[in-house]
Formats: C-alpha cells, sequence, structure tokens
C-alpha cells in the first residue's frame, strides 16, 4: 500500500492515507505507519471499517497490548478492548463520559502504556470531540525558574482518587475489595526523557497525578494546577472531531487528550480502544 502522511493543524499531529485497515498490511506499510508515529505524537486514520480482532491485531504491530483494570469496560470475547460508550454496547456497563477529564492513560500504572489506539463507532454530531495536548510543547514553554523547580523531581500517580471522584457522582460503581487492594501509588518524574524520541516532556495529569513527592500538600497542589493549566492552553491543542470510522493513535508519554462533553440522553457515542504496554520511565531527569 502507498501511504501518504500529512501533518495537520499542529506539528504533533498527523492524518495517514491509504491504509485499509480490514486488509493484511505489508511490512513496509507497518514501517511507515511506525515512522510516522515516531515523528508525530498522534495520528488520524479515517473511514476504517474493521472487526474488533482487526483492530487487535494492527494494535500488535506496535507491541504487547495491555487490559484495563476496571473488568466491567472490558468486551467479554476481547478483553483487550475498553468499550467507552454511553449506552453500554458489546455486554459492557455504561460509560457517561469516560474520558471526560484531562489525563494520560493509567499513569497509576508502575509501567504506563506506550500508546493507545482509538476507532470512532458511533459519534454524536455535536461535541464528544477529544482534545490533545502536546507534552513536549508545553514543557519546551515552560520559563526557566518552573523548569529549574520540576526537574529531577517526582510526583505520585494513583487511580483511586479519580475512581472514588467518579463513583460519588454516580458515574462508577463501587469500587471491589481487588480494585482497593490494587491501587497503590507509583511515581514518575515530572519531566521525563522520553523513551523513544530523548526529548523531555511534560509527565502529570489532571486524571491520576495526586501529589508532587517531597512539597507539602498546598505547594504541591498549587504546582500541578499551575502546570495544567499551562499544558491546556489553546496553542498545544489539537482538537479531533469524530467522525465514523475514524481511528486515532497517540503516544501516551508525550500527550494528554479529553473527550468533551455531549449531550448523553440524545446521542450515543460508542468507541473502542485498545491500549499498548510501556515500561517503567526514566528516573527523574536533570535540567
Ligand atoms: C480515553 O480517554 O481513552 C478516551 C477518550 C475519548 O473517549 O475521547
Amino acid at each position: 500500500m502507498a501511504i501518504s502522511v500529512r501533518e495537520i493543524g499542529k506539528t504533533f499531529v498527523a492524518e495517514v492515507e491509504g491504509v485499509d485497515l480490514s486488509r493484511p498490511l505489508d511490512a513496509e506499510t507497518v514501517a511507515a505507519i511506525r515512522q510516522a508515529w515516531w515523528d508525530h505524537s498522534i495520528l488520524v486514520l479515517r473511514g476504517q471499517s474493521i472487526t474488533e480482532e482487526q483492530h487487535i491485531a494492527f494494535t500488535r504491530h506496535f507491541g504487547e497490548l495491555q487490559d484495563h483494570s476496571v473488568k466491567d469496560w472490558l468486551l467479554p470475547a476481547h478483553p483487550e478492548i475498553l468499550v467507552l460508550s454511553n449506552r453500554g454496547r458489546g455486554g459492557v456497563k455504561p460509560l457517561d463520559n469516560g474520558g471526560a477529564y484531562w489525563h494520560s492513560d493509567m499513569t497509576y500504572e508502575a509501567e504506563p502504556p506506550m500508546g493507545s489506539i482509538l476507532h470512532g463507532l458511533t459519534v454524536p454530531p455535536d461535541g464528544g470531540d477529544t482534545l490533545y495536548t502536546d507534552m513536549y510543547a508545553a514543557y519546551e514553554a515552560l520559563d526557566d525558574e518552573t523548569k529549574k523547580l520540576i526537574e529531577g523531581r517526582m510526583a505520585i500517580h494513583n487511580y483511586r482518587h479519580r475512581y472514588m471522584k467518579m463513583a460519588e457522582g454516580g458515574k462508577r460503581s463501587a469500587p471491589t475489595a481487588e480494585q482497593l487492594a490494587g491501587w497503590r501509588d507509583v511515581e514518575h518524574p515530572i519531566v521525563l526523557k522520553h523513551p523513544d524520541s530523548g526529548r523531555k516532556a511534560l509527565f502529570v495529569n489532571e486524571g491520576f497525578t495526586v501529589a508532587v513527592k517531597g512539597l507539602a500538600a498546598d505547594e504541591s497542589e498549587a504546582l500541578l494546577a499551575r502546570l495544567y493549566a499551562h499544558c491546556v492552553q489553546p496553542q498545544f491543542i489539537h482538537a479531533h472531531k469524530w467522525s465514523p470510522g475514524d481511528i486515532v493513535m497517540w503516544d501516551n508519554r508525550c500527550t494528554m487528550h479529553c473527550a468533551t462533553q455531549y449531550d448523553v440522553s440524545k446521542y450515543e457515542r460508542t468507541m473502542h480502544r485498545t491500549t499498548i504496554k510501556g515500561a517503567a520511565l526514566c528516573q527523574a531527569v536533570a535540567a
């Protein structure tokens, strides 16, 4: 297949054309997509009419798959697929506005995912977009004083806080004993050196980062709030407006994302996500 890669809007996002994922991909095409993904943190492939098996097979080209820790949302026949659907399709529990807060996926794991591949099946005509922010650019745009303050520091991530907040708002079932036992604090550098590109990126997110290690609670809260506000300025953001069949794949280590609101009573939004295992991130890097 002859593919073309075209930057859209911002340099960290590109659209890949000329690929049909319902057909087997030759090694050359896979290599070209992989290269495009290294060159851009986010790739968009439109109009993909694929089965769950084909979604999984495509994901395997980039690494091993990682299941989500909340089993309620995994497709029974293919637990590698997380179903984000306000109608709870495929025998999974409904999930309203599942990813509607700024986050990188599953950073509460000691080895956070390398990336995710999201397939839009049914999408609302209005709202329900996914916003992405470029965490390389956000890091690079920080002032020197803030860079000095955060470099070499670690942040603590844990799923418990986010899950309980959603459960208290009635958007999640009460956690199981197994979930409660499994939610532990993990540490990642606030500024990571990307394992593939070697570039520095900010790596904190509103979803799952709970504190900056070594700071008093009020200082930690103020610093995180300042970093989050910095990262989501319009110059770093790309908005993906979904059409059915779109695939968006993102590098989880140098981007954050957030789904926008839509009228959940009026419209269905059903997305399938596969997630690719990552590795422990390097220790905090020096300025
Ligand atoms: C996610 O957070 O992985 C999904 C984002 C979305 O539904 O747009």
